[in-house]
């Protein structure tokens, strides 16, 4: 059974609350919180500030996506009652290893994002520091792009890996999920499923995400 985590980077910020809560109430089992900060990705999104905005209201909780550079310098800022995964990506560090564990000093769960180049052996040393894989079906930057199937290979390959070496780590997928590929993402071994424009973008939010629960579990 695989869990729903809607981005509210597509999410009509002027009602950020009211949609937080109504994607949450919906059964989302996450809030996926993409945090861009115009270096290691061509955007910006927002800072913790707009996150814990939401910290008042009943929400999910947060699965923090940082593509951001300077993680270490940032990423207590992101540590609330709510987060529960702090995700970070394999290109922005140069010592993953002490980044993880920095992650894991502050109380929550350590995840690795790879950019769809990334190979997933570049995380072969380190596959028992952390607790979740997120694989980018897109290139990080900007909501709403076209899912790029490569990214079905790599979960394949880590949801064997993690099978043969008995590993713990989940899988998420990030970028260009939708109603149709939802299925084929989980067959091939996905636990956490990211969509910011397929729940925030449609006309009811609400039967979206039931929409998808049913698909995926
Ligand atoms: C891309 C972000 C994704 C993205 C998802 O940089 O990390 O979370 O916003 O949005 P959709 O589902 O619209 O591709
Ligand atoms: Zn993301």
């Amino acid at each position: 059974m695989a869990k729903l985590s809607p981005s509210i980077l597509a999410a009509d910020f002027s009602k950020l609350g009211d949609q937080a809560v109504k994607a949450s109430k919906a059964g989302a089992d996450y809030l996926h919180i993409d945090v861009m900060d115009g270096h290691f990705v061509p955007n910006i999104s927002f800072g913790a500030g707009v996150m814990k905005s939401l910290n008042k209201y009943e929400t999910a909780p947060y699965d923090v996506h940082l593509m951001i550079e300077d993680v270490d310098k940032y990423a207590a800022d992101f540590v609330t009652e709510k987060t529960e995964y702090i995700t970070i990506h394999q290109e922005a560090c140069t010592h993953l290893h002490r980044s993880i564990q920095h992650i894991h000093s502050l109380g929550v769960k350590a995840g690795v994002a790879l950019n769809p180049a990334t190979s997933i052996m570049t995380l072969e040393n380190i596959l028992d520091d952390i607790d979740l894989i997120l694989v980018m079906s897109v290139n990080p930057g900007f909501g709403g792009q076209k899912f790029i199937p490569i990214a079905l290979d790599k979960i394949e390959e880590l949801d064997a890996i993690r099978a043969e070496n008995n590993m713990g780590f989940l899988i998420e997928v990030d970028g260009g999920v939708d109603l149709d590929n939802s299925k084929a993402i989980v067959d091939a071994g996905c636990d956490i499923l990211v969509a910011g424009s397929a729940v925030f973008g449609a006309d009811d939010i609400r039967k979206r995400i039931k929409d998808f629960k049913r698909i995926i579990g």
